[in-house]
């Protein structure tokens, strides 16, 4: 893993690299304040399905530092506001839902804080091993050096370890089997240019961004092998959530006969869902569209449509690479 971190618990305080500034600031957000974290999460300073979670657990924990009122009061309040900041990635709710269950088995302790704490570190710890697992697993999709194009961020930024597809992608290239990295640049918010490119370069793997519209211009050209994306939800017939623009990917992979993989952690898995059609769709502001980087580029009285992720309907996904193994189509989670 590179050399600078995505969140970190530093004494009593959350340190978070501040991902709306990258890659031309590397400046942390310091706090305890579970309310700044929330808000951390909506303005995606944190982002990234699994990163969620972890910030999201370390706000609820922050939360009771110094707390001496009701208890039961404070956290079902954190874990609303917690819950209410973006619906789509189900990793935030395992979090939270990991961290109800300690709540609940240790609600009169003198000792909460420290309690909740360590389960916030735990949920990290899991997803640095679950990001070891995918990137292991992913190797048996390369049977040899390919050309790679890869959507959004999901790398050590969105995560609280090396990555999801990204963490593949790089431990393929490690392995001698990747040779070219293409990077969707990821409108509106450019996660491919500005946090892809970002991983990409520490890493030391060569690299080019693409609009997102070039995708198919490059799959005609020969240029694309393999596409991998992450997912943010994932229904138990495979039907996966992830960036706006994956569905289109997915599409074109199977007009030009390229596999198309997602890697994502079982904790991406909703079991409770039995397709795509159940999973909420984030809606981002219009200004996100009608800014680039806070610079109006349209006017404010047009009408935007900003859905955040959109579903890839299983038949279209040709592997989805977990922590535990490689599933192939037909998928029943
Ligand atoms: O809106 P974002 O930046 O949080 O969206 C992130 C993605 O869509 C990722 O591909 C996804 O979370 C999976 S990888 C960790």
């Amino acid at each position: 893993m590179s050399e600078f971190f995505t969140l970190k618990l530093v004494g009593d305080k959350l340190h978070i690299l501040d991902q709306t500034k990258l890659p031309l600031v590397e400046e942390y957000i310091i706090t305890d304040d579970p309310e700044r974290i929330a808000v951390a999460i909506e303005r995606l300073e944190v982002r990234g399905a699994p990163a969620i979670g972890v910030a999201a657990g370390y706000g609820l924990a922050i939360g009771f530092k110094n707390f001496t009122g009701d208890v039961e009061e404070r956290f079902h309040a954190l874990f609303n506001r917690l819950a209410s900041t973006r619906p789509t990635a189900v990793n935030l709710f395992y979090a939270l839902d990991e961290m109800k269950k300690s709540f609940d088995e240790n609600t009169s302790s003198s000792d909460l804080y420290q309690i909740l704490i360590k389960k916030a570190v735990d949920i990290h710890n899991e997803d640095i091993e679950l990001c070891e697992n995918m990137a292991a697993n992913g190797l048996e999709i390369f049977d040899s050096p390919k050309n790679v194009l890869t959507h959004c961020n999901t790398g050590q930024l969105a995560t609280g370890g090396g990555g999801t597809a990204f963490y593949v992608i790089k431990n393929a290239f490690d392995n001698g089997l990747v040779k070219f990295v293409h990077a969707d640049e990821t409108r509106p918010l450019l996660q491919g240019s500005r946090l892809t490119a970002f991983e990409l370069d520490k890493a030391g793997i060569p690299f080019a961004i693409n609009p997102d519209g070039a995708a198919g211009y490059l799959m005609r050209e020969g240029k694309v092998d393999l596409v991998i994306t992450g997912a943010d939800r994932i229904a138990s017939n495979g039907d996966s959530a992830n960036k706006i623009g994956t569905y289109q990917l997915a599409i074109m992979c199977q007009y030009h006969s390229i596999p198309f993989y997602i890697a994502a952690p079982e904790t991406t898995i909703d079991r409770n869902i039995s397709s795509g059609k159940e999973i909420k769709i984030e809606f981002r502001s219009g200004d996100e569209v009608r800014q680039i980087s806070g610079t109006q580029v349209t006017r404010d009285n047009y009408d935007v449509l900003s859905p955040a992720f959109d579903i890839t309907p299983s038949e279209l996904i040709s592997g989805i690479i977990t922590d535990k193994k490689v599933y192939r189509k037909p998928y029943n989670f």
